[in-house]
């Protein structure tokens, strides 16, 4: 493929994996009138759909991953499993990887990420990392059953993550299969009131804003709402969030957008984990923010002025479609835009596959409840759930 530069002056990002978040990237990219190229693995991802300097190639091969890089001023990525090959790769040339290695180390690797934010004194639930040898009751004494055991790389959308009730249940979950340099991390099953993600933005110079932070559902291991600002959060424990997400991306050297998923408890919030780039519990914001997280994660990359994450409204609410029996969205959005002419719908280019996101819908305004019955609906009805 032949590479077309941007005008005169205007730098290239490129970035690694071609999914949704690459192709909402490109949105951004857009109008700040920036070269924009991906690297996917396919003709058909969803960002490929889109983006016309799409280099295809395997992105854990240093090899496409270094011929990719030279076109680009600057390399981001759209998902934290980039093998450490390809980022040895692509430091050893000199390209400019942001965030860096040294900071997207804790967003691949759970029982890595543990371990520094509990050396930083940020809380977490209870944890230790499995070792050969070690008996299952007593890990369970340690940690409390039931406990949570998890892969420490490689996990996503629930992917490596299993709940076990005693050792018995422990040792069977532990002959599952581990990827690659992965290792087992045990912790504690926080009895949650709310699961929160606390956003922000960093640059490479370490200007940072804060999003106001959010309220997410997982269903099944995956984020299926999100509601901005948490309802009934007190202003006092967001901004704890807040300050912990802007602690961790200042500590870890994040640039570009950080995720800090958190568990809202009566004694206050512990971290989950850490994306190190546009995340899910951020997509209100594209609609339902001055700067969008993927307008900051470009500006943060390429060293420019942060954009203000205000929000637009009272409320923002986010609802994920997720593939379901029907094939076929489009013959719904007739009825979704009719019933609803103020819905945002986002959808990713990609095909159903029951359970899978392809695409997100959202609505901002003054009535919570009304916002989430009109979003629920429309996403069930693009899902082929409800039929009226
Ligand atoms: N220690 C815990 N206590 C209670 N629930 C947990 C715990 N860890 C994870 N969960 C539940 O499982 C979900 C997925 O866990 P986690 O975020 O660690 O996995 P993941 O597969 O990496 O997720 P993602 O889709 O965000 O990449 C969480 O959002 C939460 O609902
Ligand atoms: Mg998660």
């Amino acid at each position: 493929m032949e590479h077309v530069a941007p005008p005169t002056g205007y730098p290239v990002v490129g970035m690694i994996g071609g999914g949704q978040l690459a192709r909402m990237t490109q949105q951004a990219a857009i109008a700040l009138g920036i070269g924009f190229d991906v690297l996917a693995a396919n003709r058909d991802d969803s960002a490929a759909r889109v983006v016309p300097e799409t280099m295809l190639g395997n992105p854990d091969d240093p090899t496409a991953a270094l011929a990719f890089s030279r076109n680009c001023d600057v390399i981001t990525f759209d998902h934290e499993q980039v093998a450490v090959k390809v980022l040895e790769a692509l430091t050893e040339a000199g390209a400019n990887l942001r965030p860096g290695p040294a900071a997207l180390q804790y967003a691949q690797d759970k029982i890595e990420m543990r371990k520094k934010l509990t050396a930083a004194g940020i809380p977490c639930p209870s944890w230790l990392a499995w070792e050969e040898g070690m008996s299952a009751e007593a890990a369970g004494e340690q940690i409390g059953w039931p406990l949570i055991v998890k892969t420490s790389r490689g996990g996503y959308d629930g992917r490596g993550v299993w709940v076990a009730n005693d050792a018995s249940e422990l040792t069977q979950i532990l002959t599952n299969p581990l990827a690659p340099g992965a290792r087992w991390l045990l912790e504690q099953k926080v009895d949650f009131a709310a699961e929160l993600s606390a956003q922000v933005a960093r640059s490479a110079s370490g200007q940072a804003v804060a999003y106001p932070v959010v309220r997410t559902v997982q269903t099944n291991g995956i984020c299926t709402e999100v509601v901005c600002p948490a309802p009934g959060l007190s202003a006092e424990m967001a901004v704890t969030a807040q300050d912990l997400a802007l602690q961790i991306a200042g500590q870890l050297d994040v640039v570009g957008m950080l995720a800090v998923e958190m568990f809202l408890t009566a004694d206050g919030v512990l971290v989950n984990e850490l994306a190190m780039r546009p995340h899910n519990s951020g997509h209100w914001s594209i609609d339902g923010a001055i700067s969008s997280q993927f307008d900051n994660h470009l500006r943060g990359v390429l060293d420019l002025p942060l954009g203000s994450p205000q929000r637009l409204a009272p409320w923002v609410v986010m609802v994920n479609v997720l593939g379901g029996d029907q094939p076929d969205m489009y013959r719904a959005y007739r009825h979704v835009m009719a019933r609803d002419p103020e819905l945002r719908v986002h959808m990713y280019g990609k095909e159903v596959r029951p359970g899978r996101k392809i695409g997100h819908v959202t609505v901002l305004g003054e009535d919570l409840e009304d916002l989430l019955a009109r979003a629920h609906h429309a996403a069930d009805y693009l899902t082929g759930v409800i039929d009226e």
